[in-house]
C-alpha cells in the first residue's frame, strides 16, 4: 500500500474498513469534519470564495436557464453540497430584482443552517423534487466518499482498507459492480502498487441529484479527469488548514479525490473546463483598456481588479483547469456556443 504499507502478516485487516466508509464516518459522522464550526471555507478556498465573479457567472447562467424555461414563475436554484450557503447568498444578490422575485433559493448541505444565512434561503438535506431551474454543484463530488483499490504483487486490484491512523492494508479483491465499474472506466493495468478510486458512488450520487430536475440545468464543477489520462496512483489526499496533508480518517481534515467525471455523464452532458464556462458567460481576465485609466480612474481600478479575479478563475495550472459538467434536462445546452 502506498505510504504506510504492512505486509508482514497476522491479523492485518483487524479494525480496518474501505476507504469508503472511513471517509463517510470522518466526514459527515457525529463530530466529522464538514459539521465543524468553521465549516470548509476554514480550510480551503473554492471558486466561490476566490471571487464574486464566481457567483456572478452562476446567476448569468440562471438567468439563461431562466429564459430557455419561458421564465417560469417557480424558477429555482439549487446549491448543492452548499457549504455554508455562500454561493446561494449570492446568486441570490448578484440576480436581477424582476428574476430574483420568482426565484426559490435552495442550499442543501449534511451541516446544520449557518446564523445569518438570508431566511429566504431554504436549508435542506436533499435536493427538492420536481423543480425547474439549475442546480448547482460545486466542489460537491470530490468530497462523495469512494474506496481505493490497488493492485498486488500478482496483478490483481484489492480494495484498500485503512486504519484510523491513516495506516493502509490490502483488503479482498475488488468484485461485483465496482470490478465493473473499473473495468469500464478506470481498468488498472497489471503491475503492483498502481490505484484507482471507484467512483460509482458519485455516479450514483449525481445520477440522483439530475433526477431531482423537471426541467433545466445540473452542473458539477470539480477537479476533475478523464479517460486515457487517469492518474496512476489515484488521488486521496488531505486539506486541513489550508495546507495538504496525508489523508488520514480523523475527523479533522477534508478527505478528497479527484472526479472521474466522463463516468457521472447522462446522456446529452459534456464536459468543459471552467475557463472556457467562465467566458462563454463573460467573465474574462483580459485588462481593461489603458484609456480608461484616464477617462475614469476609479472605473479603471475596479475593472483592474476585476480581470485579477476573473484571471485567477480562469487560470491554467489552477481554478481554469476545474472541470464542469453540463447536464441539460429538457432544455438546449444554455452554453451552446
Ligand atoms: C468542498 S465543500 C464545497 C462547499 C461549496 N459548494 C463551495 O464551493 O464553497 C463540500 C461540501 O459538500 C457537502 N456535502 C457532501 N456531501 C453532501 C450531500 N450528500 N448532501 C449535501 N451536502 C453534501 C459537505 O458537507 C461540504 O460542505
Amino acid at each position: 500500500m502506498t505510504g504506510h504499507g504492512d505486509r508482514t502478516g497476522g491479523d492485518r485487516t483487524g479494525g480496518a474498513r474501505g476507504w469508503r466508509e472511513a471517509a463517510r464516518a470522518a466526514l459527515y459522522g457525529p463530530g466529522g469534519f464538514y459539521r465543524r464550526p468553521e465549516g470548509p471555507a476554514g480550510h480551503f478556498r473554492t471558486s466561490v470564495h476566490a471571487s464574486p465573479l464566481f457567483a456572478n457567472a452562476v446567476s448569468r447562467l440562471l438567468c439563461r436557464v431562466d429564459a430557455a424555461l419561458d421564465r417560469p414563475s417557480d424558477l429555482t436554484f439549487v446549491d448543492m453540497a452548499a457549504g455554508r450557503g455562500e454561493l446561494a447568498a449570492r446568486v441570490l444578490a448578484e440576480l436581477p430584482p424582476e428574476v430574483a422575485l420568482r426565484t426559490r433559493v435552495c442550499a442543501v448541505e449534511v451541516a446544520d443552517r449557518p446564523a445569518g444565512l438570508p431566511e429566504r434561503i431554504e436549508w435542506l438535506d436533499e435536493p427538492p423534487p420536481g423543480v425547474r431551474g439549475l442546480l448547482f454543484a460545486n466542489e460537491w463530488l470530490d468530497n462523495v466518499p469512494v474506496d481505493v483499490a490497488e493492485t498486488d504483487e500478482d496483478g490483481v486490484p484489492r480494495r484498500v482498507l485503512v486504519h484510523a491512523d491513516g495506516t493502509e492494508v490490502p483488503g479482498e479483491p475488488v468484485d461485483g459492480e465496482d470490478a465493473a465499474w473499473l473495468e469500464r472506466w478506470w481498468p488498472l493495468p497489471p503491475e503492483e502498487g498502481l490505484r484507482a478510486e471507484i467512483g460509482l458512488p458519485r455516479d450514483r450520487a449525481w445520477a440522483g441529484a439530475v433526477a431531482s430536475l423537471d426541467r433545466g440545468l445540473a452542473v458539477a464543477v470539480d477537479y476533475a479527469h478523464t479517460a486515457g489520462a487517469r492518474p496512476p496512483f489515484g488521488t486521496l489526499t488531505g486539506f486541513r488548514e489550508g495546507r495538504e496533508v496525508p489523508p488520514v480518517p480523523d475527523g479533522c481534515r477534508d478527505l478528497t479525490a479527484h472526479v472521474a467525471l466522463d463516468a457521472c455523464l447522462l446522456p446529452g452532458g459534456r464536459l468543459l473546463t471552467q475557463r472556457e464556462a467562465l467566458r462563454a458567460l463573460g467573465a474574462t481576465g483580459s485588462r481593461p483598456p489603458l484609456a480608461l485609466a484616464s477617462s475614469d480612474p476609479a472605473g479603471y481600478v475596479r475593472a483592474l481588479a476585476s480581470a485579477g479575479e476573473a484571471a485567477e478563475l480562469t487560470a491554467t495550472g489552477g481554478l481554469g483547469d476545474f472541470t464542469w459538467l453540463l447536464q441539460p434536462v429538457g432544455v438546449p445546452d444554455p452554453l451552446a456556443p
